[in-house]
């Protein structure tokens, strides 16, 4: 076995204390404990959009769904994501060049990494960001390197963080834009300097848009590829999953330059297969109608956001900024506790799992995650909400803080 698996967290014979692993969801369910730890807009509840459940119904009565697509994709759907690249990311590319579909943007992410990373190769992301841009590398043997981001400057890029650790062995730099766990949608001004290291240093760049649908306040979502001299070297992917909230449906996508995809194209067959069919068909449907869809989700989870925050910024001992993105919020709890401590304090006083903030890297270390975004009914989120906050309170108090 590979050195690096051997260390794997979550395997069959190490108990970890890991929702998505093993049954601890189901025992937590089983003990009345709501999960607010998936990023999984409304989870679990039912909010299929219905054309976008008459679109996969019609794949089944067709038949179209019994059959691969190419590998690389379907046709139309990748001529339906080209247009959305031109109308919302600035960006003009070929759809039967510059796009490979993918079961989702884990997939995405792993497979962009693939063909350039191997043993001793440096990739430096942001820390805290999501975990895989750290696993994921180290699965190929490569070496993550965190740069951090501090609460001090907004999580905001400094890019003398990432001058300082360039080395020779610099191959990449990850970046997840809007980030998780932050929520930060990075400025343009922050981008475009970020883009000038990319380039100065000869590197690729790969920017993971997951959350790219969903960004309050006017905030500007930059795309790192739409601008000058970085579609040539940035590896931009995509997700239907967050922003559509059709994350079951594992489709994301991969935008690159020829010279950069070219690897995906001549390998998918033996990577992805191809991704599910009738997924892609509703998918197409999904993006026809997605200013439709997005009004609808981002007014839900705007109210959500000042609720939350509404409810925990005052407490003594609890920091947060309002969350710039998404359905997810990130809080820093040291001074109650470590981030490991105040999630099970958080299971058994007001029976809500979220994440603790350290399996972002360890800057996240004092922090927790949670996702106000799951569930259907506003309702419901507030009263979870209302038993976080009276348990915070009560924790702060024990601790003697005003
Ligand atoms: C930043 C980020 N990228 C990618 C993913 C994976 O999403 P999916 O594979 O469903 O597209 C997630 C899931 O939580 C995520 O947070």
């Amino acid at each position: 076995m590979k050195p690096y698996f051997r260390t794997l967290k979550g395997g069959l014979f190490e108990a970890v204390n890991k929702a998505d692993v093993g049954d601890n969801a189901d025992k937590m369910k089983e003990d009345g404990v709501v999960m607010l730890s998936w990023a999984d807009p409304f989870f679990p509840d039912d909010k299929l959009d219905y054309d976008v459940r008459a679109a996969i119904e019609k794949s089944l009565s067709d038949g179209t769904a019994q059959h691969y697509t190419a590998p690389i994709g379907n046709t139309e759907l990748k001529e339906t994501i080209a247009k959305k690249l031109s109308e919302d990311n600035h960006l003009s590319v070929n759809p039967k060049r510059n796009i490979v579909i993918t079961p989702g943007s884990d997939a995405a992410l792993f497979y962009s990494l693939v063909p350039f990373i191997g043993p001793g190769d440096e990739v430096m992301s942001v820390d805290p960001s999501y975990p895989n841009n750290f696993q994921a590398v180290q699965i190929l043997g490569g070496i993550p390197v965190s740069v951090p981001v501090k609460p001090e400057t907004g999580f905001e890029i400094e890019v003398e963080e990432f001058e300082r650790r360039l080395t020779n062995r610099t191959k990449m730099v990850i970046l997840t834009n809007p980030n998780n766990p932050t929520t930060v949608v990075y400025s343009r001004k922050s981008m475009e300097v970020l883009a000038d290291f990319v380039k100065k240093n000869d590197l690729i760049i790969v920017v993971d848009q997951a959350f790219e649908d969903i960004v309050f306040d006017e905030k500007e979502m930059v795309t790192m590829a739409s601008l000058e001299g970085m579609f040539e070297r940035t590896i931009t992917i995509f997700s239907i999953s967050k922003g559509f909230g059709l994350s079951g449906l594992r489709v994301g996508y991969i935008v690159a330059p020829d010279v950069l995809i070219d690897t995906m194209f001549a390998s998918a067959v033996s990577v992805i297969g191809a991704s599910n069919t009738a997924s892609q068909l509703a998918a197409i449907t999904a993006l026809h109608k997605r200013k439709a869809l997005l009004r609808d989700y981002k007014e839900t989870f705007d109210y959500r956001r000042k609720v939350l925050y509404d409810a925990l910024r005052d407490i003594p001992g609890v920091e947060m900024q309002i969350p710039q993105s998404a359905f997810l919020s990130w809080i820093d709890v040291s001074k109650l506790g470590s981030s490991d401590e105040i999630v099970n304090y958080l299971i058994e006083e007001a029976k809500v799992f979220v994440n603790s903030g350290n399996c972002y890297g360890g800057m996240g270390e004092g922090y927790i995650r949670l996702v106000q975004g799951c569930y259907r009914d506003d309702k419901m989120i507030e009263a979870i909400i209302e038993r976080i906050r009276a348990a915070l309170i009560k924790r702060s108090l024990e601790k003697g803080l005003r």
